[in-house]
């Protein structure tokens, strides 16, 4: 098959070489986004007089019909495996189908750009629609995270620290806090995103070019509101590969301790959420198993897109201007972390949704005194006993417990009193799990009137999407 150079070679290439070096199993990928870029890149060409009119718009049409032709709802359908060892890339791909089409005239496409500019113009493209999608993802995962909290708001459970139960927290203010920290992620992803809004055509192999490219024309045709200020760095930077994959990585280290929560929570040793059937799996050998693989799953895959991150890092580190095909290796990192991440959301949404809570186990991860000890505490402050005096003096009273094997609560308001005198009747009334979550005041508490806001101020937000 035809390349897209050659001339200056008296042999053909060798076929290991091909093997090594062919990329389209991996770049066919943008085969929609470069096609869009060649329908603009014809219809200037005809402005500039680079082609004639007539030129220009048969191009036009026969670019639309391969469009056509080769963009099925998913593009790997009909890729012929031959087409992998036939053409060297995605580039090359659509210079032949285009030269079938429209004969010699097809040869005029590549008028004025290399391969150097047009691949990072279709990944730029690629990137922006993908990304889009990504963000209309996270938005249904905060959404079924924000019915999780709303599923949940009455449910208190056992806040934890270094894995050691620490204080009552709702449930909801759990998921919130998720929640919080992926929209964090959206907004570096649109931050991003808003850094792809670049024409780089025009750049050429690195020089810019001394035919008559109509710039405006085509950021206009592909929406982009700024063009390239400098070639050498549009051919050379995947700073915006890298910068997005580091955003999903974020998102994805996020996921991951989600997965790990529910995966906990799942256990029998904690018991407080049951998977929908649907979203769990089985044992081959042990018939009574039923295991969280989604959350699994998610925990695993993250290395993997950490590890695109690596890649990416790696591969620019060192790299002399501007373009040198170790850039090649950018887009399986890249394309994998983007197409991981919409399968990941996706699913976790579902999960999500169809996760019940054991309000039994919950209640009785709360059933414990030592959970109040930090009330006890704050009592002892507000009765205007020194902050460290009184933390002394409860944990004295909870060594006392311990040695005695007996629960704070038992002890008599005459034990209580050895430890600190400010210590009244009232001090029973603390270990319960409502007054302590209602007792917090502060902005951002899991105080119940407060974390009720936050459901409500997160609904409207997300409904305004
Ligand atoms: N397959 C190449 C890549 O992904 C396309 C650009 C090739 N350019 C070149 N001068 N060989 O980077």
């Amino acid at each position: 098959m035809k390349k897209l150079w050659g001339g200056r070679f008296k042999k053909g290439m060798h076929p290991v070489l091909k093997c090594f070096s062919y990329s389209l199993y991996v770049d066919y990928q943008l085969l929609e986004s470069e096609l869009e870029i060649d329908i603009a890149w014809a219809k200037m060409l005809g402005r500039t007089g680079l082609l004639t009119k007539s030129e220009s718009a048969k191009l036009v049409r026969s670019l639309a019909s391969l469009m056509r032709e080769l963009i099925p709802s998913d593009p790997h359908d009909k890729l012929p495996k031959a087409w992998l060892q036939d053409y060297e890339d995605v580039h090359t791909l659509i210079q032949s189908r285009l030269e079938k089409k429209a004969g010699s005239l097809g040869k005029k496409i590549h008028t004025g750009r290399s391969r150097n500019d047009l691949v990072v113009a279709s990944t730029r493209l690629w990137a922006r629609k993908k990304l889009s999608e990504i963000q209309k993802k996270i938005l249904v995962f905060q959404k079924s995270l924000l019915s999780a909290a709303a599923r949940s708001r009455d449910l208190k459970i056992a806040g934890m620290t270094h894995f050691r139960k620490a204080q009552p927290v709702l449930l909801a203010h759990h998921f919130l806090a998720y929640l919080e920290m992926i929209e964090e992620d959206r907004a570096r992803l649109a931050a991003a995103m808003a850094r792809l809004d670049l024409l780089v055509l025009g750049s050429a192999a690195l020089a810019g070019t001394s035919l008559p490219i109509d710039q405006k024309f085509l950021a206009r045709e592909l929406g982009y509101s700024k063009i390239v200020t400098n070639s050498m760095a549009a051919v050379s930077d995947r700073a915006f590969m890298t910068e997005i994959v580091s955003g999903l990585a974020i998102l994805w280290m996020h996921l991951s301790r989600l997965a790990e929560d529910f995966i906990l929570w799942n256990s029998e040793y904690l018991g407080f959420i049951e998977i929908d059937d649907a979203f769990a799996t089985g044992s081959s050998l042990m018939p009574h198993k039923k295991n969280p693989d989604v959350f699994e799953l998610i925990r695993g895959r993250a290395s993997v897109i950490f590890g695109h991150l690596q890649t990416l890092l790696v591969l620019q580190k060192g790299l002399p201007l501007t373009y040198q095909r170790d850039l090649q290796e950018d887009k399986p990192a890249f394309f994998d972390s983007v197409n991981k991440t919409g399968l990941a959301l996706d699913v976790l949404s579902l999960t999500l949704n169809g996760v019940t809570f054991n309000a039994e186990a919950l209640k009785r991860s709360v059933e414990e005194d030592a959970l109040y000890a930090t009330d006890l505490l704050e009592y002892l402050v507000e009765k205007k006993i020194p902050f460290s005096e009184a933390h002394e003096a409860v944990g004295r009273a909870m060594r006392f417990a311990i040695d005695h094997r007996r629960p704070l609560e038992s002890l008599g308001l005459h034990e209580f009193r050895r430890f600190s005198k400010a210590f009244g009747a009232d001090v029973y009334n603390l270990f319960n799990e409502t007054v302590s979550v209602t007792a917090k005041r502060t902005k951002g508490s899991t105080h119940p009137e407060r974390v009720r806001a936050q459901i409500k101020q997160w609904r409207i937000r997300l409904d305004a999407h």
